[in-house]
């Protein structure tokens, strides 16, 4: 929760994380460091498996981790995902203001493909952004499997793998 509460003014509460885990297309990823004694979340991705569409739901990276490819390894592993599963389209919802998120999700071909005015607050607008993927056959997203839930990819001296 600490993570969350830096990365976000509106931080998500216990418990949505909770629900998350109970719902069965939601799938999170979480990074951990394991170069402290301890181990230590560095960050994480949450999305939706919904029919032909994967939906990117939360991403935080902690901000001692930021700006080390992170963020984009875990939107990476949301998009192998969808190749793999023949998803269609990989979309998520993205403050108009907040310029990092925009740079890493522009930077991986997402596209606005919609605004939605005031969804926050009175001038606090939400683009809508997409990536969609040539269509490789009819092939229904797989359910996910319960051990696929919180899989980690880790953090150490040697980078983000
Ligand atoms: C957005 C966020 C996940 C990026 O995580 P990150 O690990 O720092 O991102 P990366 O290091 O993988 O950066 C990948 C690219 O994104 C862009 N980017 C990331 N942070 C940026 C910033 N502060 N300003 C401008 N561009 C930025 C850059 O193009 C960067 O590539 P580069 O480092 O080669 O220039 C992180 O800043 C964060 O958790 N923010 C708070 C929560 C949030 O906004 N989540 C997204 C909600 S939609």
């Amino acid at each position: 929760m600490e993570v969350e509460r830096r990365c976000f003014d509106e931080p998500w509460s216990p418990g949505q994380f909770r629900h998350e885990l109970k719902v069965p297309f939601s799938r999170t990823v979480l990074a951990w460091d394991d170069s402290t004694p301890t181990g230590r979340l560095a960050g994480y991705v949450c999305r939706w498996a919904v029919g032909d569409e994967l939906s990117i739901l939360n991403l935080a990276v902690d901000p001692p981790y930021r700006r080390h490819g992170l963020g984009r390894a875990l939107v990476n592993l949301v998009l192998d995902e969808a190749r793999d599963c023949r998803a269609t389209w990989v979309t998520l919802e993205v403050r108009e203001k907040n310029d990092a998120a925009r740079a890493l999700y522009s930077g991986m071909g997402f596209v606005q493909a919609g605004l939605r005015k005031d969804y926050y607050a009175k001038g606090e607008h939400a683009l809508i952004m997409s990536l969609k993927f040539e269509p490789l056959g009819e092939v229904p997203l797989p359910p996910p499997q319960a051990e696929e839930y919180n899989s980690a990819i880790r953090i150490s001296s040697k980078g983000v793998r």
